[in-house]
């Protein structure tokens, strides 16, 4: 496996894959790998000859500098991990490969950057799609690979591979989660006890919710009082946002719920020593039989 640390070295590797004619997938990540990251390796050897990882903390995603500093970095456990997922290559640049002196460019995707995660993180976004823009020039990938965790950060990226003409295919990964239902997150390690048994509450919603959708609820408004009352059983869980919103354009959802709907959740936790933030979501599917009904009844 292959540690390069400059955009000139890895473009170099990019031109060379790409003129023998090989596929590349590129996963971006900050580091702290999990199964979650590896599932993303695992999706990424399926579309490519050639799987690189970046391990990058960017610093210009974080609307807090005490978040910038906790968050957890070692790079030979990474680089371990890395190797055992098979691999090819590892960018691990320091900052000012990516952010040279003096860099003033920003890459802004507007409307989805709004609201969700983009409310209560200001400027958020705009980190997250300039280092996603200089990473894929920097690794040229054909495919690049992101966890569906992340949901609006996946809508946000595939919206810029396709307004700055990018010729990269964004691929969406399912969410890993341990076996009690919480979502695999490099943040989970800073929950003491009780909050890392609260914080079950957020899955717990969202298979509250999934039911009842399933089952044919389609008022927005008592999915999300369902929501609230899961959440609400979790004594420290402070609500950051709880959403149905359109998966595709995330749009608010409108009542009734006929189609596919996105439930976002974001929940703190606030620890002796720590404000811990998770986020976890689902795609909930109306039963197909009402929106066949819903159709045939559309008919004049
Ligand atoms: P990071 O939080 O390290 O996540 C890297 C990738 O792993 C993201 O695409 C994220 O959605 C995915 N991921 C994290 N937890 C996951 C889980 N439980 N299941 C599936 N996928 C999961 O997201 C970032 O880094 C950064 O914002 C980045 C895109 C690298 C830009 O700096």
């Amino acid at each position: 496996m292959r540690l390069v640390e400059t955009v000139r070295e890895l473009q170099a590797l990019a031109d060379a894959e790409r003129a023998m004619g090989r596929r590349i997938a590129l996963v971006p990540t900050m580091g702290a790998l999990h199964a979650g990251h590896v599932a993303l390796c695992e999706l990424a050897r399926r579309c490519a000859d050639r799987v690189w990882v970046s391990i990058f903390v960017n610093p210009t995603q974080f609307d807090q500098p005490e978040d910038l500093a906790r968050y957890p970095r070692n790079l030979p456990a990474d680089l371990e991990c890395c190797r055992r997922a098979g691999v090819d290559a590892v960018f691990a640049p320091p900052a000012h490969e990516l952010y040279p002196a003096g860099a003033q460019t920003w890459v802004e995707v507007a409307e989805l950057s709004r609201g969700l995660c983009g409310a209560s993180r200001p400027g958020h976004f705009r980190g997250v799609a300039t280092v996603v823009a200089k990473l894929l020039l920097a690794a040229k990938p054909h495919v690049a690979v992101f966890g569906e965790k992340d949901f609006q950060q996946l809508a946000v990226v595939r919206r810029l591979a396709r307004d700055l003409c990018l010729d990269v295919e964004i691929v969406g990964a399912p969410i890993v989660r341990e076996a009690d239902g919480l979502a695999l997150s490099s943040r989970n390690a800073r929950l003491d006890a009780q909050a890392r048994c609260e914080a079950l509450c957020l899955s717990r919603a969202l298979d509250a919710a999934e039911r009842e959708v399933a089952a044919g609820e389609r008022s927005a408004a008592r999915v999300l009082a369902l929501v609230a009352r899961e959440l609400a059983a979790a004594a420290r869980a402070e609500l950051d946002y709880a959403e149905l919103r359109d998966p595709e354009t995330l749009a608010p959802a409108r009542e009734p719920l006929t189609g596919p709907v996105l439930l976002a959740l974001a929940v703190r936790f606030r620890t002796p020593d720590a404000a811990v933030r998770l986020i976890d979501n689902r795609v909930l599917t109306p039963p197909l039989r009402e929106r066949r009904d819903e159709a045939t009844e559309a008919i004049p």
